[in-house]
C-alpha cells in the first residue's frame, strides 16, 4: 500500500525575510507517517517547515516544501500512485499577492498586504480521486465542529475526516496529545479519548485499514 501524507504548516513569503505561517508543528502528520509505515505501507511524507527530523524509517520518503503551491506540486505528483491520501497539513488559506524582492522597510503607521487564495490541495486532488483511492482530511474547529467537518468532508471528497476541537483541552496545535472524532461519508461518527498523538495515529490507521478491507470484501 502507498500512502501520501501532507504535514506541517506552509510558509507564504512576504519578502526575503518574512512569511505568513501558522502554529502547526507537523507532529500529527509525522505520527501518521510512522503508524502507516509500521503497518507495512510505503509513505510519501510531504512536509512544510517543521523542527522535526525526517523520520528514520526507510519506508518513509520525506519531501520538504515551504509554500502551499510547492506542497500542491509535490502532492499532485504523488497522488495518482497513492492508495491512501492523508491531508494533515495546515496549509495557509491565503498568500501575499506579491512577494517583495527586497526587505520591506518600515514606513508609515500602517501596512496593508493584499492576500490571494491559495490552492486547496485536498479539494483539487479530491476531484481526481478514483473509486479505489481513500482520502482522509482533518478539520480543526472552534465552533459548530460537526457541521463544519461534514461540510469539508463533502466539499473535498474525503472518505473520512478527523475532527479536532480546540475546545478540548490537550487537542490540536502545540500538544503531544490529541482528542479526535472521526466522521465518515456514510454519517458514522466515532469519538476517541484524549491520547498521545502516536496512539491517535494508530487509531486513524486502524480505521482506514478496516474501511479498505471492507471495500475489498
Ligand atoms: N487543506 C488543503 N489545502 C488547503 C487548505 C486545506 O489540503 N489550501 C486540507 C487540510 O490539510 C485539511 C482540510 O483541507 O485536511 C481542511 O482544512 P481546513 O483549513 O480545516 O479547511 P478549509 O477548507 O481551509 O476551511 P477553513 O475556512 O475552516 O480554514
Ligand atoms: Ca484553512
Amino acid at each position: 500500500m502507498r500512502v501520501l501524507i501532507t504535514a506541517g504548516p506552509t510558509y507564504e513569503p512576504i519578502d526575503p525575510v518574512r512569511f505568513i505561517g501558522n502554529h502547526s508543528t507537523g507532529k500529527m502528520g509525522y505520527a501518521l507517517a510512522e503508524a502507516f509505515a509500521e503497518s507495512g505501507a510505503q509513505v510519501t511524507l510531504i512536509s512544510g517547515p517543521t523542527t522535526l527530523p525526517d523520520p528514520a524509517n526507510s519506508q518513509i520518503r520525506t519531501t520538504r516544501v515551504e509554500t502551499g503551491a510547492q506542497m500542491y506540486g509535490a502532492a499532485a505528483a504523488a497522488a495518482p500512485e497513492a492508495d491512501v491520501w492523508v491531508f494533515a497539513a495546515a496549509v495557509a488559506d491565503y498568500r501575499p499577492r506579491e512577494v517583495a524582492p527586497n526587505k520591506i522597510k518600515k514606513a508609515g503607521d500602517t501596512l496593508t498586504l493584499e492576500l490571494v487564495r491559495n490552492v486547496d490541495i485536498a479539494a483539487t486532488l479530491g476531484q481526481t480521486k478514483r473509486p479505489e483511492q481513500f482520502s482522509v482530511g482533518f478539520a480543526l474547529e472552534t465552533n459548530d465542529e460537526e457541521a463544519h467537518a461534514r461540510g469539508k468532508l463533502q466539499r473535498k471528497n474525503f472518505d473520512l475526516i478527523v475532527l479536532n476541537s480546540l475546545r478540548d483541552p490537550g487537542a490540536g496545535f502545540r500538544h503531544d496529545t490529541n482528542k479526535v472524532t472521526l466522521l465518515d461519508a456514510a454519517g458514522q461518527m466515532t469519538i476517541f479519548e484524549l491520547k498521545p498523538k502516536a496512539a491517535v495515529a494508530h487509531d486513524i490507521v486502524r480505521t482506514v485499514l478496516a474501511r479498505l478491507s471492507l471495500r475489498d470484501a
